[in-house]
């Protein structure tokens, strides 16, 4: 509306990683965070959260990246089946020794139906045996041309193990991101989508949710799909408690009566008697379907 284009500023580029099954995708986001999951897990414990922001350092200035941690299948057949777009940019990860391979053509059809533009990492290149140029002749024939061949796709070698080229990987992606001139009004209430979501036995229903627009903060209330709450606690990527959350930054929230589904979208309301009302009703017309579907 008139308040958002009056008050758009830039906003760090949202980006998934996709790719063949053990084309080093999780390698590849350990090793930009430069803290192995494993290493960071307590006791075995997962600690889920969502999304990492990342601090790119390009000609002098710092960019902030947002990685989400969802698989980048789930992730866009989840933006796909609720028309949610919570991607900007899809990083394609393609193994150096392995090659194009059929869940490499799946996340280029999701990217492309999206309109989300791609970046290709490929990956591995520290193994014998791998071959970036095959790679990238197989990526044109299925349509993604090297920037260097004529084309308008960034491609870049990278080894998730060795760490070359990350930042190289990185610098790209803040290039695209520009391109984008991706923008959200941080002053109005807050609204996004919930990434992932689910019932913590000391702390009740938890959800990270992505700020597409506005900023979110400490005691707002929400409605998320048919859950209404006021947030009581935020928590970010490092753990640390925060207060607010502004656009394209995602955090753990508390303070939620039930479980939303990922892909959920939320929004902040002024009025908690509103709120209280929409989600009621989303849950009543939630039932009804449910008893419509039984039924039928
Ligand atoms: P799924 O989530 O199961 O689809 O796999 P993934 O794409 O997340 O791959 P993952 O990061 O689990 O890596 C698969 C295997 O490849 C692991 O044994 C990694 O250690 C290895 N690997 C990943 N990246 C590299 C790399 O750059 N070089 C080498 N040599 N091995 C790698
Ligand atoms: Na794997
Ligand atoms: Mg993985």
């Amino acid at each position: 509306d008139n308040e958002d284009l009056e008050n758009l500023q830039s906003r760090p580029p949202v980006v998934t990683i996709m790719g063949h099954v053990d084309h080093g995708k999780t390698s590849l986001l350990d090793s930009i965070r430069q803290t192995k999951v494993a290493e960071g897990e307590a006791g075995g414990i997962t600690q889920h959260t969502g999304a990492y922001h990342v601090d790119v350092e390009h000609e002098g200035e710092t960019k902030q990246v947002v990685f989400l941690d969802t698989p980048g299948h789930e992730a866009f057949t989840a933006m796909r089946a609720r028309g949610a777009k919570v991607t900007d940019i899809a990083v394609l990860v393609v193994a150096a020794d392995d090659g194009v391979q059929p869940q490499t053509q799946e996340a280029i059809s999701h990217a492309k139906a999206a309109g989300v533009p791609i970046v290709v990492a490929i990956n591995k290149i520290d193994k014998e045996g791998s071959n970036p140029d095959r790679v990238k002749q197989e990526l044109t024939e299925h349509g993604l041309v090297p920037e260097e061949w004529g084309g308008e796709t960034p491609m870049v070698g990278v080894s998730a193990i060795t760490g070359e080229n990350l930042d190289e990987l990185l610098e790209m992606i803040s290039l695209v991101a520009e391109l984008e001139e991706l923008s959200a009004n941080p002053d109005r209430l807050a609204r996004g989508t919930v990434i992932e979501a689910n019932l913590d036995r000391a702390r009740g229903p938890v959800a990270t949710l992505l700020v597409q627009n506005g900023t979110l903060r400490l005691g707002d209330v929400i409605v998320a799909g048919p859950c209404f709450g006021k947030i009581r606690a935020m928590i970010d990527d490092r753990g640390q408690r925060v207060e607010a959350a502004s656009p394209s930054f995602a955090v753990e929230i508390l303070g939620l009566s039930e479980v939303p589904s990922a892909g959920d979208e939320f929004d902040v309301y002024a009025d908690e008697r509103q709120a209280r009302a929409i989600a009621e009703e989303r849950s009543e017309q939630m039932r009804t379907s449910r008893l419509q579907r039984a039924a039928n």
